[in-house]
């Protein structure tokens, strides 16, 4: 993608100037981002979506009760009548269902894909939404269909009510009101304090961009480390020929800490493997993604596009697909490196692949990751 081009999804700006002056800083509003927006799913699919097992949806009503919060999947019967106000469904990873949705989202790839979540849809009539919260995640709220209020702050008391099923804020301060007509949209930072709420029926596409959290990060490639280290760092026993006898023999040795010290930081040498684990992470399908393989025989003859479940990313050294690495270099690098990118490969660069990485590719196709290249649908459609 050009990240100099101005774009009217971004308001006139370019990738390049969005992401310096709003992204993770402070929000957009984009009037006409896709002008005549008409959305390839209605409210019938996604009610049809969401009754699926395999896809994550909720229900959330605001009722005189309080806030009501049913997880799915919801089968038709379990949602209240349209024309009861104040309640809303929403689905979760509609790009990995739909092509017409998974090619729309290739218009943000000017943010780097390990940034991606997904896109969530959601469906509300009138009055319904989710409450005033904040997310930790970057979003583009797209209007879809309907209107929708948003009601958005800056605030830095981020307290919740007690006692709710969801995250809603204890004392919301609304400093900016906007109403969005289908192809607006909205971008808002995480942690940034909003509250969207149904003018009639409504459905909002959020595209979703996730950051990891230190701990989590850390713990997953520590997982990854321990198992490496199994094998990785040597057999050799601890020694201790100078150990004196001791008065208190509770007491760990110093030197036995020292040894526990230099056998971590062992398995920490080889400066690849955290790139390597890093990239395994997050190219890792969701767990409720699984490909059934194919029996036909592969054949790249037509070029290859990956399965829109399928993420594929790469670093200096390895390219990462659906959680698996592979070192590769020179062409093979170059050519993974765009069917990556661009996530298709044409036949006349297949031809050019080493024997190697074509008969890698046979594998994934087999496995379902790939499949024969064929038109993207428009990103309207
Ligand atoms: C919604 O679509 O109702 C909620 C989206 C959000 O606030 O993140
Ligand atoms: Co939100």
């Amino acid at each position: 993608m050009n990240t100099d081009q101005p774009l009217a999804l971004l308001g006139g700006l370019t990738p390049a100037q969005f992401m310096k002056r709003h992204w993770q800083k402070k929000p957009l509003l984009v009037r006409n981002a896709i002008p005549g927006f008409v959305p390839c799913l209605n409210r019938s699919d996604l009610v049809a979506l969401a009754g699926q097992e395999g896809v994550e949806s909720r229900l959330i009503v605001d009722s005189a009760n309080g806030w009501r919060m049913k997880q799915g999947p919801l089968t038709k019967r379990s949602l209240p009548s349209f024309s009861q106000k104040k309640w809303t469904f929403l689905v979760q990873g509609v790009d990995a269902q739909h092509d017409g949705v998974h090619a729309l989202l290739q218009q943000f790839r000017f943010v780097p894909d390990a940034r991606l979540d997904d896109v969530m849809i959601s469906y509300a009539s009138d009055g319904g939404g989710v409450g005033p919260h904040f997310d930790s995640y970057d979003v583009f709220l797209l209007q879809a269909h309907g209107q929708r209020r948003w009601r958005i702050g800056r605030q830095k008391d981020l307290s919740l009510q007690p006692g709710v099923p969801l995250k809603i804020l204890q004392n919301f301060e609304a400093e900016e009101e906007f109403v969005l007509n289908p192809g607006d949209m909205l971008y808002l930072p995480p942690k940034y304090a909003h509250d969207g709420i149904a003018l009639g029926e409504c459905m909002t596409w959020s595209i979703g961009f996730r950051a990891p959290k230190e701990g989590e990060l850390a713990r997953e490639l520590l997982l990854g480390l321990a198992d490496e280290a199994f094998d990785g760092v040597g057999e050799a026993l601890y020694r201790d020929p100078k150990q004196p006898a001791v008065a208190s023999p509770a007491a760990i040795p110093v030197e036995l800490g020292d040894f526990a010290r230099q056998v971590v930081a062992k398995a920490l040498k080889n400066p690849h493997l955290l790139e390597n684990l890093l990239g395994e992470y997050l190219t890792e399908a969701k767990s409720n993604v699984w490909f059934e393989g194919s029996d036909s025989e592969p054949d790249l003859s037509a070029g290859v596009q990956l399965d829109r479940r399928t993420k594929m990313m790469y670093d200096e050294r390895h390219v990462f697909i659906n959680g698996e690495s592979f070192r590769v270099g020179g062409k093979d690098a170059r050519l993974l490196r765009q069917l990556a990118d661009k996530r298709s490969l044409s036949a006349d660069y297949c031809a050019l692949l080493s024997g190697d990485a074509a008969e890698a590719l046979l594998d994934w196709m087999s496995a379902a990751w790939l499949k024969p290249l064929e038109d993207f649908p428009s990103p309207r459609t």
